[in-house]
């Protein structure tokens, strides 16, 4: 804490401390995090979102140890390599058919960004729509379709061109469309900033939208993808079939940082249609050895133990044990979820004290009755768990898609306990206010 301090981020270690998190973490196991004192936290933090096949999980350490040992040649650059080529085929004969080429990447939004370009290149036209609350990453470009002000404030001007309209909003985006001028519409499947499930028919509608209008339909499914809601590719639920594609996040095993963009070969094509033109787009990591054996390994266990369908039967699980809390407490507006990607999400009770209680508390500091939930589940039930995003009452979920039966039983448990102590309100608050020196921070503000 001290050397973050000093030389990382001092703003997130006031967080850390004010909210009791600032543990020494020793290790990481499957769905765990393991402090100093070997205690173990069962993490739906998930390092947002990376670790589906579980934290340093065997088979992916072995995968990367036995890259290192065999000293390959690695990035040749005017070469080609063996496990990039077979990540490729690996990746692609697991997307549908509309894709047929990939691009390699080094992160999720370096994926995005990719797909930017290569939709621009490939249309010959400027702008790129994306849908509000999305989130893509923090580059400037991907930050330029990001719909939540709060991370593109201060970092202006974006990129000219980009639009957001409604998610689920086919009126809109058939408006933006008009013009011709379009070269993608760019959307995550499922939102992740607050855990956001499209209306029924809404991305195949909005991928005919696009295909009418010569624009390309790309999802991002860097946090949806690799089995996070019980299928390969989240838009498999809906039979989509996007000109793109960008995963990231769980393909790195937890260990080795990558992204893919999976392309179709109509587009791919258009962009690199020349030996001049090989290397317009590319970047020094991309398809490097080690990332690539990660990868494969994480597919090999995915496959192996089932994970994809693990993830669909635990999700229906944890679903079905937290969907009645919305009968039981009036503070819980909406439970949600598609395989082992979930949220909860609270509003004011009812009652007119009640509520006025919580418009100002919420007034002065938004977002503060998820705390009230996360802070107990850590320190009593040693639950690491998130709030989805700013202003926003919503606490996420994205587990190990290896977790126990048991766990997700004991989360079930453990958050119904802490909403009925923290359905109190004003007792909840007062003790949480006490506890963190919110209460200070309220009243100097
Ligand atoms: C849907 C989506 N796209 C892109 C990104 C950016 O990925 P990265 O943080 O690896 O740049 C994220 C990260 O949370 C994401 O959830």
């Amino acid at each position: 804490m001290a050397l973050n301090d000093r030389f990382l981020n001092p703003q997130m270690g006031r967080i850390l401390r004010t909210l009791g998190f600032d543990k020494v973490w020793t290790g990481g196991e499957g769905a765990h995090l393991i402090d100093a004192d070997g205690e173990r936290y069962l993490d739906l933090f998930g390092g947002y979102g990376v670790f589906a096949i579980g934290r340093n999980h065997p088979e992916a350490i072995a995968a990367v140890e036995e890259v290192m040992a065999a000293r390959t040649g690695n990035l040749p650059q005017l070469g080609v390599t063996l496990l990039s080529g077979v990540l490729a085929e690996q990746l692609l004969s697991r997307a549908p058919d509309s894709v047929g080429a990939m691009v390699p990447a080094n992160s999720g939004t370096e994926a995005v960004e990719a797909a930017i370009k290569i939709a621009r290149a490939a249309t010959g036209r400027p702008r790129v729509l994306y849908a509000e609350h999305a989130f893509h990453g923090l580059t400037l470009g991907s930050l330029s379709i990001n719909g939540n002000s709060e991370f593109r404030d201060g970092f202006g001007p974006l990129l000219p061109g980009c639009e957001a309209v409604g998610f689920g909003d086919l009126d809109a985006l058939e408006h933006e469309l008009e013009g011709g001028d379009v070269a993608a519409f760019i959307v995550e499947p499922v939102q992740g900033k607050g855990v956001n499930l499209p209306a029924d028919g809404y991305l195949l509608s909005a991928q005919r939208l696009c295909r009418d209008a010569g624009a390309l339909f790309v999802c991002d499914e860097v946090q949806t993808g690799i089995g996070r809601t019980g299928r390969f590719l989240a838009l498999e639920h809906w039979d989509l079939q996007p000109d793109i594609i960008c995963v990231a996040k769980a393909l790195s095993g937890g260990l080795v940082p990558i992204g893919a963009v999976l392309v179709s070969r109509a587009a791919f094509d258009t962009v690199f249609d020349g030996m001049e033109r090989a290397v317009r787009h590319g970047s020094t990591f991309g398809g490097n050895d080690l990332a690539a054996a990660a990868a494969l390994a994480t597919l090999r266990v995915l496959d192996r133990e089932g994970l994809v369908e693990r993830s669909q039967r635990l999700g229906a699980l944890l679903l079905e044990l937290t969907e009645p809390l919305v009968e039981r407490f009036d503070v819980v507006k909406e439970v949600r979820g598609i395989g082992l990607m979930w949220a909860i999400e609270f509003g004011p009770p009812e009652g007119a004290s009640a509520r006025r209680l919580w418009r100002t508390v919420e007034a002065r500091q938004p977002g503060l009755f998820s705390q009230l939930v996360t802070v107990p589940l850590f320190h009593e039930h040693r639950i690491l768990c998130q709030v989805a995003g700013h202003h926003m009452n919503v606490i996420k979920a994205l587990p190990a898609l290896t977790i126990e039966e048991d766990e997700i039983r004991r989360f079930a448990d453990a958050l119904t306990q802490t909403i009925a102590a923290a359905d109190r309100y004003p007792v909840a608050l007062a003790r949480f206010g006490l506890r963190t020196g919110l209460r200070a921070a309220l009243a100097r503000r």
